[in-house]
């Protein structure tokens, strides 16, 4: 019989096993896994523990924020923030390959962590002396299966938390979450007295607004693609429909211009995909059959509001054959 209690108990002994008296880093990343991860592991081995936040400018509206103030206040967490959003925009320079992006997002995260790491070394020398080893990672089960890493299933997409790590990592991986759906992550989290608006966080990937934009990456379309995504999360929220509803990416087509009508002229602007899905774990889903003056109210406000997007369209395919997102 599953019990989160039980659960916690068992992965703060093999985490203490399996770290010793060594030091921890774990990144951040604003949602749920990473978080209940962190915080497991702050239970098992306190202070050995720093967090590491990579604002790499892939992050919705808001989310440093959660994690700087809100995150740090419920759990005590040592946190470091690293601010890498230019280095991310040049590394994806030019790149709309979906794969290709999500390699290049993995290795430049790897990358801020090691130097992160090689400060925090640094700062830690003057303590003790004591390199960091270990690195948690919020992996969970559908994780590991869809990368081939369980039973024997081929590889669907290169989950950058899994199948984009490179070979020359330094670090030995802790990942307490790895045999979890995320419902059990979602009650090990409130068990740990993590705040609700992060234990109920619906998923948002490792990889961020970097693979909702269809087509290459650049500031602007960031830009954009964050103000409707902000958009459409204060919509659904203010209509009661956070937790019916799995997550509901927002994409943008860059590469895609369609024409329309504004104010007293023609337009010649992208369309935004609204991709809302219900799911149980993410390895299935279907589309979300949203109220169509929620989806008029969406539509009216992304328009009226979000330069260059002169249309909103819904997608209305399930998982399979589509996944959940479009990259
Ligand atoms: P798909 O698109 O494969 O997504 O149906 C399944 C779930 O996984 C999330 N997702 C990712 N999470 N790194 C992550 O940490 C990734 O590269 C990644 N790609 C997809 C997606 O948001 C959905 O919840």
């Amino acid at each position: 019989d599953w019990n989160s209690g039980n659960v916690i108990a068992e992965q703060v002994a093999l985490i203490q096993a399996q770290v010793g008296t060594g030091k921890v880093i774990c990144g951040l990343s604003g949602g749920v896994d990473s978080a209940v991860a962190a915080a497991l592991v702050h239970k098992a081995i306190g202070d050995q523990l720093v967090c590491v936040f990579v604002d790499h400018g892939l992050l919705r509206e808001d989310e440093r924020r959660q994690v700087e103030e809100d995150y740090v206040k419920a759990t005590g967490i040592r946190l470091v923030t690293v601010d890498v959003r230019e280095q991310f925009i040049s590394a994806l320079a030019g790149v709309s390959d979906p794969e290709t992006k999500r390699k290049i997002i993995g290795r430049e995260f790897i990358r801020t962590f090691e130097q992160a790491q090689a400060e925090l070394i640094k700062e830690a020398a003057e303590i003790d002396g004591d390199p960091i080893r270990f690195l948690v990672q919020g992996t969970l089960y559908p994780d590991v299966v869809e990368s081939g890493g369980g039973s024997g299933t081929a590889n669907i997409k290169s989950h950058h938390n899994v199948g984009g790590l490179p070979e020359d990592l330094q670090f030995e991986l802790v990942e307490p979450l790895r045999a979890l759906f995320k419902d059990e992550v979602r009650a090990i989290g409130a068990e740990l007295g993590l705040p609700a608006e992060i234990v109920q966080r619906q998923p948002f990937p490792g990889p961020g607004l970097g693979i909702r934009i269809v087509g290459v990456v650049t500031q602007e379309r960031l830009d954009l693609l964050r103000q409707a995504d902000a958009i459409v999360r204060a919509e659904l929220t203010a209509a009661g429909l956070d937790r019916e509803i799995w997550q509901c990416p927002v994409v943008l087509l860059a590469d895609v211009r369609s024409v329309g009508v504004q104010g007293d002229g023609r337009t010649y602007g992208h369309p935004i995909v609204l991709r809302p899905v219900s799911s149980e774990d993410a390895m299935t889903a279907d589309w979300t059959r949203l109220p169509y003056d929620l989806l008029a109210k969406i539509s009216n406000r992304i328009t009226n509001e979000v330069d260059g997007v002169n249309r909103v369209v819904l997608d209305v395919t399930s998982k399979p054959p589509g996944t959940i997102e479009w990259e």
